[in-house]
């Protein structure tokens, strides 16, 4: 992946990764709030107890909730928490876990394989998945199908629709699967659904939830979500064994504190979704631009005649392109993304076009 922009540009709304946000001022103000005074270490502070209580009254349920600093050791820790060394995760292969995490659900799950199923827009079929989970069952010259992943959105901007995930579901349930779900941009496509947290994963036959709030206004936190309590000694064990048993935990807990409270998380979800759609309308009218796959949440990945790529480069906007193909370029809007940012960006584009 080529960062075409120049350190030395000018500064530019940053349209790369919702990654190269800030972070929300209500969540920097709540890791103010938590440095006063000393706290119980470990996860043992009010402040994360608030966080689980908080979570199980979103999800309307009992969860378990383990909080992490990235998303790839959320992903790889519930992998492992799914899976057999002699397992295989069932997956898309567009999917982070395959790609971007430079082998750490293999590594985490003690060498397991990750077995690609097919599928349109990044989006697991679930007739392909079906076949999957019954392939080579039983052979002991095979890795044995040892769970599902999905991501919610994809890596490719599009949504997984209820009944897409119900599908998905029922196929986990039929071979008798755990069904994970990568949620790095959970809140993102929760609010182009529309639906609730609940019916886009334990009601569908989620197990296990990555749930992000990185790219979405936190400055470093994810939840891993357990709707299976008797999975919650294990994860917590691997967790330390992984370092990612934070010794000062009140901190990640005070940014997802702050991420849930006010429905914070949902509005910056909205205004990331709302600037992609503005710019999607936008990227529409351009000459030579054609938008690859459906914008369905705060990511697209456009193709670009060549010397609009250029021009942007030149005028400091900060971009990924060449990994997915000659002159196709991702862009991410999020919750720092204002109208005038997206503006600036097209009156860019149509200048060099
Ligand atoms: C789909 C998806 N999952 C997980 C992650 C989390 O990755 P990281 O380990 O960089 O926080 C990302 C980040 O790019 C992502 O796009």
């Amino acid at each position: 992946m080529t960062d075409i922009s120049s350190p030395s540009a000018v500064a530019r709304p940053g349209f790369g990764s919702d990654n190269m946000a800030g972070v929300s001022p209500a969540i920097l103000d709540a890791l103010r709030a938590a440095n006063a005074g000393a706290m119980p270490s470990y996860g043992a502070d009010e402040i994360s107890a608030r966080v689980a209580t908080r979570l199980s009254a979103l999800f309307e349920r009992e969860v378990e909730v383990f909080l992490v600093s990235t998303g790839t050791a959320a992903n790889a820790l519930s992998l492992a928490a799914l899976t057999p060394v002699w397992g295989a995760v069932l997956c898309n292969a567009e999917s982070h876990i395959e790609n971007d995490e430079c082998g750490a659900p293999e590594f985490f799950t003690g060498g397991a394989k990750l077995i690609h199923v097919p599928g349109e827009e990044a989006r697991i079929d679930p007739d392909a998945l079906a076949h999957a989970t019954r392939r080579n069952k039983g052979d002991v010259h095979s890795v044995q199908p040892a769970c599902v992943s999905i991501t919610q959105a994809t890596e490719l901007g599009t949504v997984y629709s209820l009944e897409h995930i119900r599908a998905i579901g029922a196929a986990c349930r039929d071979a008798g699967l755990p069904l994970h779900m990568d949620g790095s941009r959970f809140a993102n496509a929760l609010v182009s659904l529309g639906a609730t947290p609940a019916e886009m994963t334990w009601k569908a036959g989620v197990d296990v939830l990555s749930f992000g709030a990185t790219k979405n206004g936190a400055m470093g936190v994810e939840a891993v979500v357990l709707f299976d309590p008797e999975r919650a000694q294990e994860f917590a064990f691997r967790r330390k064994r992984a370092g990612h048993l934070t010794s000062k935990m009140r901190f990640l807990a005070a940014q997802m504190d702050a991420y849930l409270a006010d429905d914070l998380w949902l509005a910056n979800a909205r205004q990331a979704n709302a600037m992609a759609a503005r710019l999607a309308e936008g990227l529409a009218t351009l000459a030579g631009a054609e938008i690859m796959s459906p914008v369905e949440a705060n990511m697209m990945f456009v193709r670009l005649p060549r010397r609009v790529i250029d021009g942007l480069l030149a005028q400091g906007f900060r971009l990924y392109t060449d990994r997915w193909g000659e002159n196709i370029v991702r862009l991410v809007t999020s919750f720092a993304t204002s109208a005038d940012d997206v503006d600036q960006l097209l009156a860019a584009a149509r200048e060099a076009a």
